[in-house]
């Protein structure tokens, strides 16, 4: 029967069938739910048992009137979220808000407690993703888990949002240029706190070695009438590191960095003009970090 279907027609059956698998590899959700193994609770259901799936993974402490234990970090009470909310005028009361990367679910449930109307939060590492779920169900926010790559999300979004919410994920993109041209298509405000390259960064050589600058990227700033201006350098930075547990990094092997006064710039070509800097940690270990919020002033 082999012997009927030519050599040639086989080699390119096969070839398009691993074409094919390869596509299809780019789109697969990480983990094969079927060859995973189910555990059952023996103990009565409590908030402390939904926790307690991802034991040894939380990063955040809960709030201490939900009584559980799960990680350490005071998550839930952030610096970040009071800063911006004594600058935005009435702070989150009535906005909508679009969260990216929402990790632990610690910033969507400070925002909805802070008067937010409808926080959508995409999330797309799936153990984060159930973490979050979980917190939803712990202390009952309201708010709309949606698990995906957030830059898929915003390709196709039609609403806007009176706030975008982009903490910590800037600097785990592969295209944060591109983040940006996508943030600023739905709304006129966005909170940013992000790492930012900086040559110091090269006195560091634990953290430098992570940096490719063979593989960095130069591209020129165009601005909203579609003039282009000032040069802007990427910073390849590869991950090194499993994404298991409590990793909290971009989808991709690496992410690119960009220097702090090219992420204003950039603000700045997409309208962006009002930009208030919240904190500025240029010694921060894990590399220089800031918080900001940039308006759209119409
Ligand atoms: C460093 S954590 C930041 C968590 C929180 N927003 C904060 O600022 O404390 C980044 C989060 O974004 C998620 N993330 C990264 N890239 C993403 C993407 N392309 N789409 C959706 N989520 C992403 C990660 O899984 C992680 O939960």
């Amino acid at each position: 029967m082999r012997e009927l279907i030519p050599r040639s027609f086989r080699l390119h059956t096969w070839r398009a069938v691993r074409r094919g698998r390869q596509f299809l590899q780019r789109f697969r959700v990480r983990r094969d739910v079927r060859s995973a193994e189910a555990a059952y609770c023996a103990d009565p259901p409590s908030n402390q048992t939904a926790i307690d799936i991802f034991k040894g993974t939380w990063t955040s402490a809960f709030p201490p009137q939900y009584g559980v234990t799960a990680g350490t970090l005071d998550s839930f009470d952030d610096v970040r979220v009071g800063w911006a909310a004594g600058v935005l005028p009435g702070g989150f009361t009535g906005l909508s808000i679009l969260e990216l990367g929402p990790y632990e679910g610690y910033t969507t449930w400070q925002l909805e407690r802070r008067g937010a109307r409808a926080v959508t939060a995409v999330e797309a590492n799936d153990l984060n993703f159930l973490k979050a779920l979980v917190v939803k169900e712990v202390t009952g926010f309201k708010a709309r888990l949606l698990f995906g790559d957030f830059a898929a999300y915003l390709e196709r979004a039609k609403e806007r949002f009176d706030l975008v919410w982009a903490s910590g994920v800037l600097y785990h993109s592969a295209d944060p240029l591109h983040l940006l041209d996508l943030i600023s298509r739905v709304t006129d405000v966005v909170f940013i706190h992000t790492h930012y390259y900086a040559p110091e960064i090269a006195s560091s050589p634990h953290a430098y070695s992570f940096f490719e600058p063979g593989r960095n990227r130069t591209t020129s700033l165009t601005s909203e009438a579609g003039q282009s201006g000032r040069d802007v350098t990427i910073h390849y930075k590869a991950y090194g590191q499993l994404k298991r547990g409590s990793f909290s990094g971009g989808p991709a092997g690496h992410s690119y960095w960009m220097e702090k006064d090219d992420i204003f710039a950039a603000l700045r070509a997409r309208g962006f003009d009002d930009i208030q800097v919240g904190a500025d940690d240029p010694g921060n270990p894990n590399g220089p970090a800031m918080f900001c919020l940039a308006r759209r002033i119409r």
